[in-house]
């Protein structure tokens, strides 16, 4: 009778600390999704993490971007041409007839946060 109980009980508590997980989960979810959509303009990718990747996989060799401190001068001055996040996403998947395609090397997620980086450092 009381081994029932104490089983029961630790039942009950290990089902209100899921519901809490759960919950917890869906709170910081949401709040992820928030704040990015308030700091950024509305783009996919993580553009913290997107600036080390422009930094260290070559586009600031080729590239100027202020945000960057790149003052590459192979391609164009992404400060002046501030392309459009799509664009950014697709010439780095794919290369252009000089930058060479990413897609081999970085994963989507990297690509669409090096996009953001390069989107919201230029679109303020
Ligand atoms: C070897 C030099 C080189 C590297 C490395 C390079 N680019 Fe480029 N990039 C260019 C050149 C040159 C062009 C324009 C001509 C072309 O398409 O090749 C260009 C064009 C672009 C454009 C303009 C696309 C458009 O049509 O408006 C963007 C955005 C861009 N690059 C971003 C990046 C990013 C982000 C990286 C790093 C992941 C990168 N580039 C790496 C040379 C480079």
């Amino acid at each position: 009778m009381k081994v029932g109980g104490i089983t029961l009980q630790r039942r009950v508590r290990l089902i209100v600390c899921l519901l809490a997980a759960i919950v917890a989960g869906a709170v910081t979810a949401v709040a992820a999704v928030g704040g990015s959509t308030l700091a950024h303009a509305k783009v996919p990718g993580n553009a913290a993490a997107g600036k080390k990747i422009f930094t260290s996989v070559g586009c600031a060799t080729c590239h100027t971007l202020k945000a960057a401190n790149a003052t590459g001068k192979v391609g164009p001055n992404l400060d002046k041409l501030k392309p459009a996040y799509t664009k950014i996403v697709k010439q780095v998947t794919n290369g252009g007839a000089v930058m060479p395609p990413f897609k081999g090397r970085l994963s989507k997620t990297q690509i669409q946060n090096v996009a953001a980086f390069v989107y919201t450092s230029t679109h303020k």
